[in-house]
């Protein structure tokens, strides 16, 4: 522990988005270097620690700082000796096999199918092909701001039905060759309401909560206008001035706060490269997030 460490943040993205350096991640960690690290998360909403290198272990003791970790669904996907820690991309060894979700790269928040869905999520560079496999960011905040005042009074009150049904089928209509998630897995998810406009409960922000392949609908409304209003809405988030592209380096760290912006994968040349990255969940409601 470095009681003295400078903690600093500087802006990479458009709107949002910075390079954190000094923030101490292996052992213990002072109240005030978290409290310091949770402001940034606020106001920068993606937060990336370059070189972080960090063991599975440090991974799971270092997100558990800011509050319960998610175990995912999909059990099959996580590191045996440490099941918080939910394995993407194309490696496949002893007893893990990592989420290989391509074709059905999507902007989402993660886990917007549960009831009560994660705050934030961190996310760790193990392997990293040399070109693509990019994650990218959108400011769902700023978007929310520079809405058309129309639009913004139009969505004002709506909400989506997020499912996790809704997700397998979009999976399995855009990559066939991929297991779909078992429906007993899916049956423990039942659909949920979520707003369309959400706000953050630490900084009173408003953003957009736009998950296309989740949402089944948007209640009240016929699924061909709900469709369209979602799809007006994502070009609007997806604009190159409210987007950051991650370009991965071997031990990056990055994390995101689910509640303030959307994020989707990108293609890689899977046949030539190998690509394994780690992310830990923390669970909706989480204490030192909240203020
Ligand atoms: C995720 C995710 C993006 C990526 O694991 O939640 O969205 O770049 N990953 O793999
Ligand atoms: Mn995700």
């Amino acid at each position: 522990m470095d009681k003295f460490a400078t903690i600093s943040a500087r802006q990479i993205g458009p709107t949002f988005g910075a390079e954190v350096s000094g923030m101490p991640i292996h052992g213990d960690i002072l109240p005030e270097h978290l409290m310091q690290f949770v402001a940034l998360l606020h106001r920068y909403r993606v937060l990336v620690i370059p070189g972080a290198n960090v063991a599975p272990g440090d991974l799971v003791a270092f997100s558990r700082r800011f509050g319960p970790l998610e175990i995912h669904a999909r059990v099959d996907n996580t590191l045996p000796e440490h099941r918080e820690i939910f394995c993407v991309g194309n490696v496949e060894r002893d007893g893990m096999k990592a989420s290989f979700s391509r074709g059905v790269e999507q902007w989402h928040a993660d886990s917007s199918y549960r009831d009560v869905p994660s705050d934030a999520s961190l996310f760790y560079g193990e392997i990293v092909p040399p070109e693509g496999g990019d994650t990218l960011f959108a400011d769902a905040t700023a978007a929310y701001r520079s809405l058309d005042p129309a639009l913004r009074r139009r969505i004002e009150g709506l909400r989506a039905v997020h499912s996790l049904d809704s997700l397998r089928a979009w999976g399995a209509r855009h990559n066939p060759d991929r297991p779909s998630q078992p429906m007993a897995q899916v049956a423990g998810f039942p659909p949920v309401s979520q707003p369309l406009v959400r706000e953050h409960p630490a900084t009173g922000a408003k953003s957009l909560y736009v998950c296309p392949a989740v949402i089944s609908h948007i209640e009240g409304m016929d699924e061909e206008e709900g469709r369209a209003l979602l799809d007006t809405l994502i070009a609007h988030i997806t604009q190159p001035r409210f987007v950051y592209c991650h370009q991965w380096h071997q031990g990056d760290l990055v994390m995101w706060d689910n509640r303030a912006v959307l994020h989707t994968a990108s293609l890689f040349d899977h046949e030539r490269y190998q690509r394994l990255m780690y992310r830990t969940t923390i669970a909706g409601g989480a204490p030192a997030l909240a203020h």
